[in-house]
């Protein structure tokens, strides 16, 4: 954080002495201490040459000879690796965290998931994206999760470039301001009826062979899907498709052996989400009881 805005930082710790503000303060330098090491410990391995690990990161360390493109400097790198940690580790992990809470809410959700990961095999075949991607309860369950619980619940802000921008029908000149959120319009009752209630039959159609499938949502669901800021324009997320790897793989492990229930109504009040930009549950806390279910 301070890197990036050191006078920023000195202004909030001056004239903002919050408790919050400070633990955001102190989680930013853990998170840039963290990048640091990591940059530090891969530039020791892999070295400042060509190396045999075409990675972005190597892109970055090395530049690019046939095109000119420069190196960035190590300070540059840390920023980047500490950001794409920011974008990933708690929007991943809250969002998951709300899927257990629904399955342990939704207790004929969960048994219908835990169904389909026995039915598939997929604990013989083994965990894997492959063997997970195309699951239709899995999906549907992670789909709806985001659809009530999106990480980054709140607007968006985009600036108009001009000379006129014209947003569903509406002419707007340069430099105006717009924005929506994904918590109002995924909980719009035109596109999503009951939208209070958790329901992954939405995402869910019957097959010409009779069985369910992955739905995807009409073209009116899917535009007001902003769980990933936008269908896919240039500033949405780039890690969308590791996101849903990582949950669906979480879920179809855990749900293959384990049964999650509230700890307590208290559960509950801990899971009331608030936003601070990212979304965050009130109490910090998702109160469940894990117990092991026969194979
Ligand atoms: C459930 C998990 C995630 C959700 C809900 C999510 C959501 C979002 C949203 C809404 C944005 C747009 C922000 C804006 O327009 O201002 C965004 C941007 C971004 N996300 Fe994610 N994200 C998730 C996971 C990840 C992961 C795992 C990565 C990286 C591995 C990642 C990397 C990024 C980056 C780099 C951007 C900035 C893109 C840009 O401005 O060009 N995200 N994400």
């Amino acid at each position: 954080m301070e890197e990036l805005a050191p006078t920023l930082v000195w202004a909030l710790e001056k004239f903002v002495p919050l408790r919050s503000v400070k633990e955001f303060l102190v989680a930013g330098d853990f998170l840039y201490g963290y990048g640091r090491d990591a940059v530090r410990e891969y530039i020791e391995r892999e070295g400042r040459g060509a190396s045999s690990r075409p990675t972005l990161l190597t892109k970055l360390v090395v530049g690019n000879k046939e095109t000119g493109a420069e190196p960035l400097s190590d300070e540059e790198i840390v920023v980047e690796v500490s950001n794409l940690m920011f974008a990933a580790v708690d929007t991943t992990g809250t969002s998951a965290t709300y899927a257990l809470y629904e399955l342990a809410c939704n207790p004929g959700w969960q048994r219908r998931l835990q169904q389909e990961i026995r039915t598939s095999g997929v604990g013989k075949k083994g965990f894997e994206y492959r063997t997970v991607s195309e699951l239709p309860v899995l999906n549907a369950v992670v789909t709806e999760n985001l659809r009530m619980h999106p990480a980054a619940p709140s607007a968006l802000p985009r600036q108009t470039v001009g000379p006129v921008t014209v947003i569903d029908g509406l002419p707007l000149p340069e430099g105006i301001l717009v924005s929506m959120q994904a918590m109002t319009t995924q909980r719009d009752p035109a596109y999503f009826p009951d939208p209070d209630k958790f329901d992954p039959a939405r995402w869910l159609a019957p097959g010409p062979d009779g069985k369910e499938q992955i739905f995807p949502g009409t073209p009116e669901m899917q535009e007001m899907m902003l769980v990933w800021g936008g269908k896919g324009g240039p500033r949405s997320c780039p890690g969308r498709y590791m996101a849903t790897m990582e949950m669906k793989l979480l879920l179809a492990r855990l749900m293959d052996r384990y049964t999650v229930a509230l700890e307590s109504e208290a559960t509950h009040d801990d899971m009331v989400m608030t936003d601070h930009f990212a979304l965050i549950p009130k109490g910090g806390r998702c109160g469940l009881v894990v117990s092991r279910h026969d194979v």
